[in-house]
């Protein structure tokens, strides 16, 4: 698929600093702040619906309990995804991947898409994912991202038509062969001490794009595109893009 490149900002899970992580309201005030992409984690249904989750459980981010892929979409729906962050949010429903990108397509917003399996359920998650990424006459521009592994070996495969990013704390001493089975685009790396310039370099040389999450002030952001970084994922993107680092 034609790849727009990805900018140096990107909105981390929708503009979650300022509206509930992942929602579209999220999603919505990333575009209002100026925001070209999002990002997003998804994660399925008891039934297999994608929806975008961060966490395993729903304790954190709804007013419900147990685990997402243990919960139909039905119960899904019934859930405030809004409330725990703000009573102005209240009423805010879990997103599925679907709703996502029509909201994404109608804002012109590009996606890097996490995926964000339970443990065991790398494969039928990606799988899930890919059938509706299938089903779409059309998409957004995207990126496909995950700690997960298998999840992106499956992703090359299943949804081989999107680029690929491998996602780490810390990149790993065999990032070089991680990145070559599952032909990233993209090292996406936690923002830490071992990210030198001379590693963002050797990254470079791979031909490898490198995003740092999560950068939430201007500084850190300036410090981090200073040593050779293509990008940053912030919970503030209208923060940074108004310091002009967009
Ligand atoms: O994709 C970058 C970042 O979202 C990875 O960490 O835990 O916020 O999904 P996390
Ligand atoms: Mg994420």
């Amino acid at each position: 698929m034609k790849q727009k490149s990805i900018p140096r900002i990107t909105a981390h899970r929708g503009a979650s600093g300022n509206a509930p992580e992942n929602t579209i309201a999220a999603i919505e005030l990333a575009a209002n702040e100026g925001a070209d992409w999002i990002e997003i984690d998804v994660n399925i249904s008891s039934d297999g619906i994608p929806v975008l989750h961060h966490d395993d459980d729903l304790d954190r981010c709804t007013d419900g309990h147990g685990l997402v892929i243990e919960s139909s979409m039905e119960e899904l729906e019934q859930l405030d995804s809004g409330a725990w962050f703000s009573s102005r949010y209240r009423g805010e429903r879990i997103a599925t991947l679907d709703e996502c990108l029509d909201v994404c397509e109608s804002l012109d917003l590009s996606i890097n898409l996490e995926i964000k399996p339970s443990s065991g359920w790398e494969i039928p998650t990606t799988d899930q994912i890919a059938e509706v990424l299938h089903r779409r006459h059309t998409l957004p521009d995207m990126v496909i991202s995950s700690f997960s592994h298998i999840a992106l070996l499956r992703a090359a495969r299943q949804i081989e038509f999107i680029p690929r990013a491998s996602l780490f704390l810390v990149a790993p001493p065999d990032w070089k062969t991680l990145t070559d089975e599952v032909s990233a685009i993209n090292l996406h790396l936690h923002d830490n001490t071992l990210l030198t310039a001379d590693a963002i370099d050797s990254y470079h040389r791979a031909g490898l794009g490198v995003y740092c999450y999560t950068v939430n002030t201007a500084d850190d952001a300036r410090e981090l595109f200073a040593q050779g970084v293509d990008g940053v994922f912030s919970n503030y993107p209208g923060l940074l893009l108004d310091a002009g680092l967009g």
